[in-house]
């Protein structure tokens, strides 16, 4: 493969079109349903989207955790694969290329992000110890929580409110994050995280100048920051669009400064590893990592393989470079915001400004009927699937509502957003003005939407596989 990651000049900016920067070479075709269909396959799955099957979507906008399309890059390297138990050819390469842009000593692989997040919490956390993060993931949270820790989510105020323009709204409130040490005491924190982009919050970016705020608050207490890299070359890209004094910078440069002030990082390599599996975690501890391996063995796997193949290892080494390619970084950017755009136009209001994978559509003020102990987002995604085939997912209170275990009694979660991810290298501008063309119509319904209720969950993640019941 070509080792050169290609950077942005002048000269390429002066069309006003941004091409996908691939052509396709295999297709997939897609089944196209009638709403009464849907409206069948919908009552089939109690009104959650997570149990629709994929053939009865026409657009998944569900995730873009694992959904993207290889290049022809990658599937050469899967044939390059070397599955030997230990010590395969595949890990070192995919290790090399790790060290080389994330810049971490130890690099264990593990079958996707929440892997590398609970061997990583397992090792560094004790009971009624508390996780500072800009905003935890639903399976980061989970993860904290299982080790009895607490997680904190200490975005910046703008982080919180949808319409608010900020360039970087995942930056994290220094403030509080001294605050919260000064309160519980550095020795109930083990370590301080920054998860970047920030996807529970809208997808919105961390600047540099934030992420050496928070390691100098980190230095002075002497804990230990971890980076939740999955995006981590789109934040770097908006670092160089957005950040003063940066725009000369590569995308490569800025990445690895970024991880430059962090003592490690966990990884799905589901996103901007640009592969359908695979994670890992990394660590400058030796002593955590001899500890992170030991547990690794037991659930994953050896720590040349990790829970991969290692033709999967070879797929992520590929993927890792491709990634900061500027050219394919401008295009997702830009056809992210081009969504955002059309939904805008039509009146949706959404979380602004678009972040780099994803739009999120604030539904509690879509659909100011329904009180966010009814789920307005619920009812947007279930809308959506039924207007047209489009498979969103809800980020709000069926996610992230605080459940108390003895009343039942629900606090309702800061947002209700409904999110449209966009799988990579995937889906054309057409199925783009398709899903605004779709949106439009479910905005003509909005003030006919249910809200609905919780028939069934189970105790943790319950949004992955409860059950709703339209209300009234
Ligand atoms: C910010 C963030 N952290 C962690 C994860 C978990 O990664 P995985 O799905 O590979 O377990 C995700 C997945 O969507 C994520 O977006």
């Amino acid at each position: 493969m070509d080792d050169e990651i290609h950077e942005l000049n002048q000269d390429e900016t002066t069309f006003r079109t941004i091409i996908e920067p691939f052509r396709i070479k295999a297709v997939e075709a897609l089944r196209q349903t009638t709403r009464a269909e849907r409206e069948a396959i919908l009552l089939r799955a109690h009104y959650n989207v997570f149990r629709i099957p994929a053939r009865d979507v026409m657009i998944d906008l569900l995730t873009d955790s694992g959904t993207g399309a290889m290049s022809a890059e990658q599937w050469s390297a899967i044939m390059r694969g070397d599955e030997s138990y230990a010590g395969s050819e595949s890990y070192f390469r995919f290790e090399e290329t790790v060290r080389d842009i994330f810049g971490f000593r130890h690099v264990i692989p593990t079958h996707q992000g929440r892997a590398a997040e609970r061997i990583l919490f397992a090792v560094m956390c004790r009971p009624g110890d508390v996780v500072p993060n800009n905003t935890h993931f639903d399976t980061t949270r989970a993860n904290v929580e299982y080790v009895g820790a607490v997680a904190e989510d200490l975005v910046i105020p703008e982080g919180r409110d949808p319409q608010a323009r900020h360039p970087f709204k995942g930056n994290m409130d220094v403030d509080r994050l001294e605050d919260l040490i000064q309160r519980v005491g550095r020795e109930r924190i083990p370590l301080v995280m920054l998860t970047v982009t920030n996807n529970s919050g809208g997808g919105q970016p961390v600047s540099l100048a934030n992420i050496r705020a928070v390691r100098a608050v980190c230095d002075r207490h002497g804990l230990p920051l971890y980076l939740d890299a999955c995006r981590f070359a789109e934040n770097a890209y908006f670092i160089k669009l957005r950040e003063p004094g940066q725009s000369d910078r590569s995308v490569r440069e800025i990445a690895r400064e970024m991880m430059r002030y962090g003592d490690g990082c966990t990884m799905s390599a589901k996103k901007d590893g640009q592969v359908n599996i695979g994670g890992f975690l990394c660590t400058n501890d030796d002593d955590l990592a001899r500890q992170e391996r030991d547990l690794l063995i037991l659930s994953e796997g050896f720590p040349t393989y990790g829970g991969l193949a290692g033709r999967d290892l070879d797929a992520i080494a590929v993927g890792l470079r491709e990634v900061l390619d500027e050219h394919y970084l401008r295009y997702r950017v830009a056809s992210t915001q081009y969504l955002g755009d059309r939904l805008t136009a039509i009146g949706f209001p959404i979380v602004q400004p678009p972040g780099g994978h994803a739009i999120y559509i604030d539904a509690k003020a879509a659909l100011p009927h329904i009180p966010p102990s009814a789920y307005p987002g619920q009812a947007l995604a279930a809308e959506l699937y039924l207007a047209g085939g489009i498979r969103a997912v809800e980020i709000g209170s069926v996610m992230f509502a605080r459940v108390d275990a003895a009343t039942g009694v629900e606090t309702p979660a800061a947002m209700e957003l409904v999110r449209l991810a966009i799988p990579r290298r995937v889906y054309t501008q057409s199925h783009i003005d398709y899903v605004a063309e779709v949106a439009a119509r479910v905005w003509e319904r909005r003030t006919c939407l249910p809200g609905y209720r919780i028939v069934e969950q189970a105790p943790f993640l319950r949004h992955f596989s409860c059950r709703f019941e339209p209300l009234g």
